[in-house]
């Protein structure tokens, strides 16, 4: 294989997995709507890896602009990073999440089905577990997510698969993530959330910045060693090579569909992560104590133990890498991309 269209190319994650992607000499397209990303991140991928990547400006529901990039293009898979990401808005608007998830999905499929395109990468998340029974938490553990975004990603999944077994030439790697942080060693892309961050690194690094004052820190009084929440925090760079590790295994998997965690197995309590951020920024990061945020599950980190000996992939930057590599991308630029 050679060539990977990359659609939400120009996000968080996809902006990483393209520069670990042309790293290790594979041609990328990516096709993003822009709506949640900027083409700065694309021209930053350019930067870092010496080559600028083709972007089409379109979403992946517009039927006619993904054909005719697939049959220009005519890659060897797909990563299909784009969708709508936010659990709070997933919850305000269940169905506009549901249509854009699912349809953008779909007509994906349905492009690449008709163009002979087999293969697919699905970013999926830790969310489709809900409340876990026990940790870490395994791939075959219960599904029983708590959110429509959640819900979104599960019925993702079982379409792959659904499409997979009717149909023995496709294959599929449906990855779920744990909690994505940090950028790339260089600074030059990183996370840019629009208006006030829901997740906690990035608040964290608004504050080291000077953006917010101080961050919410929600619940303390939860059943854990220093009573925060708990999660396995997992550098994106390594999630960007474990997509890598997916894609080479879809060679040899035709007619299957496989579920992986990518996390570290490791737990960070939301206070672990102050004080590696701390050390980090050299800023002292107040915080306001609040109550628990509705949703939050006390603990949950990933058994990793099926990523290893199936893809040979494994998580192995640090809390603190994660820390130092996101102040680089928020110190070299403190209003994001813009
Ligand atoms: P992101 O919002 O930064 O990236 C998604 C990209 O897709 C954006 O560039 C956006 O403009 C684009 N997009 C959205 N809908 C589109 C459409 N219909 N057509 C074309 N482009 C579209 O988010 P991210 O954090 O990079 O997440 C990437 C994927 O990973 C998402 O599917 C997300 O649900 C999943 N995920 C993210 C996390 C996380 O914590 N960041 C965790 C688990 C799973
Ligand atoms: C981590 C901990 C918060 C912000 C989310 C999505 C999940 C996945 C990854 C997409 C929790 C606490 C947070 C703040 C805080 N995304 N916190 N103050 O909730 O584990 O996962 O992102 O698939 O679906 O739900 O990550 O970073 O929001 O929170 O105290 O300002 O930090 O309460 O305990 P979460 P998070």
């Amino acid at each position: 294989m050679a060539s990977v269209l990359v659609t939400g190319g120009a996000g968080y994650i996809g902006s990483h997995t393209c520069v670990a992607l042309m790293e290790a000499g594979w041609e990328i397209a990516v096709l993003d709507s822009l709506e949640n990303s900027s083409s700065a991140a694309v021209d930053a991928v350019a930067e870092i890896t010496g080559h600028r990547p083709r972007l089409e400006v379109a979403d992946c529901r517009d039927e006619a602009a993904l054909e005719k990039l697939i049959t220009e293009m005519r890659p060897d898979a797909v990563l299909h990073f784009a969708g709508l990401k936010s659990v709070p808005d997933s919850v305000a608007d269940p169905l506009r999440y549901y249509r854009h998830n699912l349809e953008s999905t779909a007509v994906l499929m349905e492009v690449m089905q008709r163009g002979g395109i087999r293969r697919m990468v699905f970013s999926s998340s830790a969310t489709v577990y809900g409340p876990p029974d026990e940790l870490p938490v395994s791939e075959a553990a219960t599904t029983r997510p708590v959110n429509p975004y959640g819900w979104t990603k599960l019925l993702i999944e079982q379409m792959i698969a659904d499409v997979v077994r009717s149909d023995p030439r496709w294959s599929a790697s449906l990855l779920r993530y744990f909690n994505p942080v940090g950028a790339h060693p260089s600074g030059l892309i990183g996370e840019d959330p629009e208006g006030v961050p829901g997740n906690l690194m990035p608040y964290l690094l608004q504050v080291a910045v000077g953006r917010r004052d101080a961050l919410p820190l929600y619940g303390t009084d939860y059943p854990t060693p220093d009573g925060t929440a708990v999660r396995d925090y997992i550098h994106v760079m390594d999630l960007a090579e474990g997509h890598l590790a997916a894609l080479q295994a879809l060679e040899s998997s035709a007619g299957q569909v496989h579920t992986y965690n990518l996390g570290t197995g490791r737990g960070a309590s939301v206070l672990e992560v102050i004080a590696a951020m701390r050390e980090a920024t050299g800023h002292p990061l107040p915080y306001e104590e609040l109550g628990r945020r509705p949703g939050d599950v006390p603990e949950l980190w990933a058994d990793p133990a099926k990523a290893r000996s199936e893809l040979g992939w494994s998580a192995t930057r640090s809390l603190a890498e994660m820390c130092r590599d996101g102040w680089a991308w928020q110190s070299k630029n403190p209003q994001g991309y813009s």
